[in-house]
C-alpha cells in the first residue's frame, strides 16, 4: 500500500462526459481527488486534461465497469495510490433502444442490463474493500425516476420531466433502472452495519449525448444530488431514492 494519503477519494465512472464529468469536476471542487473512469482512453485523457486545467486533482481511471478484469485493476490501483475509497459514484449507462415491451427483442434487453445492472454489481464488489478501509464510504447509484415501479403504475412523474399520465414505457432502460435499484437496496441492507450508506439517485432531465441533448437541465445541474448523496455526513440515510427536483435536498421519490 504504498503512497497511501488519508485526502477523500472518489471514483465516477462513465466520467469523460456528460453527468459524470459533471459529478467530477463537483468532487474535486469539494476536494476528492477524483478517479475519473472511463472505457476509452483518448476520451477519459481529455477530460482529466480539462479538469485538471481547472486546478482540481482529477486522474483518468482505465474503467470498462463491464469488464472484471478492468474493475480488478482499477481496483488494484486505488489501493496502490489511496489505500482507500470515500465515495463510489456508478454513473456509466446506456439508453439502450427505447421500445415497448412487445417491440423489444429480449437480447436488447440483456445487453443494456450488462452495463446498467451487472457492470454495477462488478465494479461495486471490486472496489467494496476499498470503501471499507475509508472511515464513512459512499455508494451512489445513478438511476432514473423511469426505474420507478411505484411512479410507473401510478403514470405519475413527482420531478416533473413527464406530465400525470404520461410515463414512458422503455421497457429495457426502464427495468434496468428497477434492477439498480433493487441492487441499491440490497447492498444498504447488507452494509448498514458498517456505515457505509448506499442510495440510488435520479439526476433530472439532463441535456446529455444519451437523450439527444434534449433534457432541460445542464450536466452540472444534474450532478448536484449525486455529489450531495456521495458526501453525506454520518447519519445521513441509507437505501434511499432521491430525484432532483429543485429543492436543497431534493425530492424523496418511491422505489
Ligand atoms: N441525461 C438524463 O436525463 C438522465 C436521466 C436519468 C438518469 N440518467 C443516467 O445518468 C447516467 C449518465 O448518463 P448521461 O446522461 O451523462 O449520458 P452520457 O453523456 O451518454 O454518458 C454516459 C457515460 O457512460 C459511459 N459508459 C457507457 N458504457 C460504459 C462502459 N461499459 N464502461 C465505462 N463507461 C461506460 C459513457 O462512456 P463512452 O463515452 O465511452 O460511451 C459515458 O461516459 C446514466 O446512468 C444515465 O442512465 C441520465
Amino acid at each position: 500500500m504504498s503512497g497511501t494519503t488519508t485526502a477523500r477519494t472518489a471514483v465516477v465512472t462513465g466520467a469523460n462526459k456528460g453527468i459524470g464529468r459533471a459529478i467530477a469536476r463537483r468532487l474535486g471542487q469539494a476536494g476528492h481527488t477524483v478517479y475519473l473512469g472511463a472505457r476509452d482512453e483518448q476520451r477519459g485523457r481529455a477530460a482529466e486534461r480539462e479538469l485538471r486545467a481547472e486546478g482540481l486533482d482529477v486522474r483518468f481511471l482505465h474503467l470498462d465497469v463491464t469488464d472484471e478484469a478492468s474493475a480488478a485493476s482499477a481496483a488494484e490501483r486505488i489501493a496502490q495510490e489511496a489505500g482507500h475509497l470515500d465515495a463510489l459514484v456508478n454513473n456509466a449507462g446506456v439508453g439502450g433502444p427505447l421500445s415497448t415491451p412487445s417491440e423489444t427483442p429480449a437480447d436488447e434487453v440483456r445487453r443494456v442490463y450488462e452495463t446498467n445492472v451487472f457492470a454495477v454489481i462488478t465494479v461495486t464488489n471490486a472496489l467494496l474493500p476499498l470503501l471499507r478501509r475509508a472511515p464513512a464510504g459512499r455508494i451512489v447509484n445513478v438511476s432514473s425516476v423511469l426505474g420507478s415501479l411505484a411512479h410507473a403504475a401510478a403514470r405519475k412523474d413527482p420531478t416533473g420531466v413527464f406530465p400525470d399520465g404520461v410515463f414512458p414505457a422503455h421497457l429495457a432502460y426502464n427495468t434496468s433502472k428497477a434492477a439498480l435499484n433493487a441492487v441499491t437496496v440490497t447492498y444498504a441492507n447488507e452494509l448498514r452495519d458498517t456505515g457505509i450508506l448506499v442510495n440510488a439517485v435520479s439526476p433530472g432531465w439532463v441535456a446529455t449525448d444519451i437523450n439527444g441533448h434534449q433534457g432541460a437541465l445542464t450536466p452540472e445541474q444534474g450532478a448536484r444530488i449525486p455529489v450531495l448523496l456521495a458526501t453525506l455526513g454520518e447519519g445521513g440515510p441509507t437505501a434511499a431514492f432521491v430525484g432532483e427536483d429543485g429543492t436543497a435536498e431534493g425530492r424523496l421519490l418511491d422505489w
